[in-house]
């Protein structure tokens, strides 16, 4: 699917055995960060997201547990799991995003290009088809 990826994110395994250490500095994404989000508490039979955004980028990662995201470019479908601290997925605009099967204790960081704006948003499926189409 155009754009979308995973990015792998900077690993450190400490030597004497104290857990391992990743970090994200700017040239791993394609955007300046605005915000910082986090999804946790998240029951497994819920189901988050569900819209797509006009301008937004996001980068998510689950950095405890595991979760799955649908991706739909209004042609295809495509469903990822994220199960790793170190790899993160890269949602560019124009993608209509659905989040579920989260495992229990799960957290999903999400970094965004821009500061929270219900504007952005498109949550109507049909409507986002309709503008995909056009
Ligand atoms: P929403 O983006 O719909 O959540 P999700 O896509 O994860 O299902 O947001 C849920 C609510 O939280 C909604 O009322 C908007 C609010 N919200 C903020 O105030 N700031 C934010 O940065 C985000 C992501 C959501």
């Amino acid at each position: 699917m155009e754009n979308v990826r995973l990015i792998e994110i900077p690993k450190i395994v400490d030597e004497q055995g104290r857990g391992k250490l990743s970090f994200i500095e700017k040239d791993i994404i394609p955007f300046i960060i605005e915000r910082v989000y986090y999804l946790y508490d998240v029951p497994s039979d819920a189901y988050r997201g569900g819209h797509a955004h006009k301008e937004l980028h996001q980068f998510l990662i689950a950095l405890s547990g595991s979760f799955e995201v649908v991706l739909d470019d209004g042609k295809s479908r495509q469903r990822i799991m994220l199960n790793k601290p170190n790899i993160g997925l890269l949602i560019p605009t124009g993608i209509w995003r659905e989040i579920d099967n989260f495992s229990s204790g799960s957290v999903c960081l999400v970094l965004a290009s821009m500061v929270y704006d219900e504007d952005d948003y498109i949550r109507d499926y049909e409507a986002f088809k309709l503008l995909k189409s056009t």
